[in-house]
Order: C-alpha cells, then structure tokens, then sequence
C-alpha cells in the first residue's frame, strides 16, 4: 500500500500521535484499518484511507490512529522496574516525604492499566511504611477506548496470568462472570484520565516517580527529545523515571541521566541518589 493517501494517513498518524509510520508498516496499516474500514461500511482499506484524507469526522480520524497504537502490556512488565521499584525508589523517598506523607506517580501511556495496578500492589505491600499517607497513581494514555477498560478493571484469564504470581492474584482480584475485577482498594488508588504525551506535561504537577515505559520506541529521536524534557520537568528533584527494557536517554536527552547499576531507572541529571534512612 503507498500512494498520496497511505503518505496522509503517514502524517496523519505521526501529527496526532508521535507513532512513526514507514512503508514496511503498510501491512500493519492494513491489518488495523481493515475493521474500522468495514465498520463504516467501506469495501476496502485504500478507500477508508481516501475518506480519511478528504474530509472525515473528527471521530473517525481519531479512531483510525487509536488503532494504530499497540497496546500491549501486562502485570509487573519485566518485573526488575517494580523490584527496583520496591527497593532501590521507595525506601529513599519514605524518609525524605515523612513530613509531607504523600507521593506522586505517573504511569504516563498506562494502556490497559496493569502498569498502575501493579504499582498500586506495590505501595499496598510496603504496608506499615505507607499507612496513612496519601498516595496518588495517575494514569494516562491518549486512546481513551483503552483507558475505557483500564479504569473497569476487568481482566480475562490469560491477562491475570501473565506476570501475576497466584498469591497477588488472590490478594488483589475477585473473580466474577466476566472476568477478574482489580480490587476497589487498588482502584482508587489509580484515577485514569486522557493525554497525549505531545501535548507536554503542563498542568499534571510534580511526581516524585515517573513510569513511561515501552512507548517511546515508537517515536522519532526528535520526539523522544521533546516527551524526555516535559517529563523531566514533571519530575521532583529526587525523583525517579523508569523505562522500558529497549529504551535509553542515552544520545537522545541530557535532562535525565541512568542511575548506576540500575537498568531502566533515571534522575534528574546531576543528582546523586539519596541514601535510604
Ligand atoms: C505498548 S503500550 C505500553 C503500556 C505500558 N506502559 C507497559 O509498558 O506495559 C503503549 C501505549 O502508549 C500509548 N500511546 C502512544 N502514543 C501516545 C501518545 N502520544 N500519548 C500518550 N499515549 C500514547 C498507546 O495508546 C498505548 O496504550
């Protein structure tokens, strides 16, 4: 598939989104666009692609880069980030948050929200460390059908399966007719809400951790840039920002730097790490 059209909906995609689009993408356009094409009664993709560049709705047009995204996630991804989590982020900012007794955390592009939840596990199981304190998850993510189903909390088996030990499962899950539904406790922990990650992050405030994980790789270094900077800028002096496994600072923004020995976990650079109490 190429041509003026694919090229607009190339653009369309990369202005909205971030998502880069390249010519051996074609099928993967192909493949996404095909139901939301028969869902508006086209025969075919080359002419939902043609509607999209002439004039379509404004929903029509976000739907069709929604579908773009990859969704993909699962409970405590890649495990090391909530280990360190656990025991290399929380520890240093308990002791220095003992007056204020709140913390921050964004899961920016959150998906369908088993990033959030396994965070909120996370700060449930420090138990007598957070007791009493006031801790905010805030959850993100542009597409707002996926938000839709991160904010039910609702899981079939195979996703409560994937990264889920069956003691958490118990702890934290109830099972019923459709599914596996995230326990209230955890749930108002975490309140969803729609952003894009282009649009900056003015007006969310200053969190003392930041996950955004697993959707940078699919922006250009420019944008990497821009999303790293805002980021950074939300980010508390002694905070920390975790990304995904394939994903690095490194060669795309000064703003935050790797802590040592720690894969994946970042600081606003030029500080050193706080020493647990
Ligand atoms: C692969 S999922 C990552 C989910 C989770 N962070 C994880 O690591 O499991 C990527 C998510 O990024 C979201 N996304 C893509 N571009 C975005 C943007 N510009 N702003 C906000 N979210 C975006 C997609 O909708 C998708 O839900």
């Amino acid at each position: 598939m190429t041509g003026p059209d694919y090229d607009h909906f190339c653009r369309l995609v990369r202005q909205r989104s971030g998502l880069v689009l390249t010519p051996e993408k074609a099928y993967l356009v192909s493949s996404r666009l095909a139901p939301v094409a028969r869902a508006e009664g086209l025969a075919t993709v080359a002419e939902l692609l043609a509607v999209l560049r002439i004039g379509a709705s404004e929903t029509l047009l976000q739907q069709a880069v929604d579908v773009m995204a990859t969704h993909e996630s699962y409970f405590f991804r890649d495990a090391a980030p909530f280990e360190q989590l656990a025991e290399a982020v929380l520890p240093p900012l308990i002791a220095a948050r003992q007056a204020q007794r709140t913390l921050r955390i964004w899961c920016a592009a959150c998906s369908s929200g088993q990033e959030p939840y396994s965070v909120a596990m996370i700060l449930m199981e420090m138990g007598y460390r957070l007791a009493g304190w006031k801790l905010e998850i805030l959850a993100t993510d542009m597409s707002e059908p996926i938000l839709r189903k991160a904010s039910a909390g609702l899981y079939n088996d195979f996703e409560v399966n994937r990264g889920l030990s069956p003691e958490r499962q118990a702890r934290w899950f109830k099972q019923e007719p459709d599914g596996w539904r995230v326990s209230p406790k955890l749930q108002q922990m975490v309140r969803f809400r729609p952003h894009n990650l282009l649009q900056g992050s003015a007006g969310l405030g200053v969190f003392d951790v930041i996950f955004c994980r697993n959707v940078l790789i699919y922006f250009d270094i420019e944008t990497k840039r821009q999303i790293l900077d805002h980021v950074s800028r939300a980010m508390a002096a002694d905070g920390s920002l975790l990304l995904g496994s394939a994903e690095t600072v490194l060669g795309v923004s000064s703003a935050v730097e790797p802590v040592p020995g720690l894969r994946g976990l970042y600081r606003p650079a030029g500080r050193t790490l706080a020493r647990s109490a």
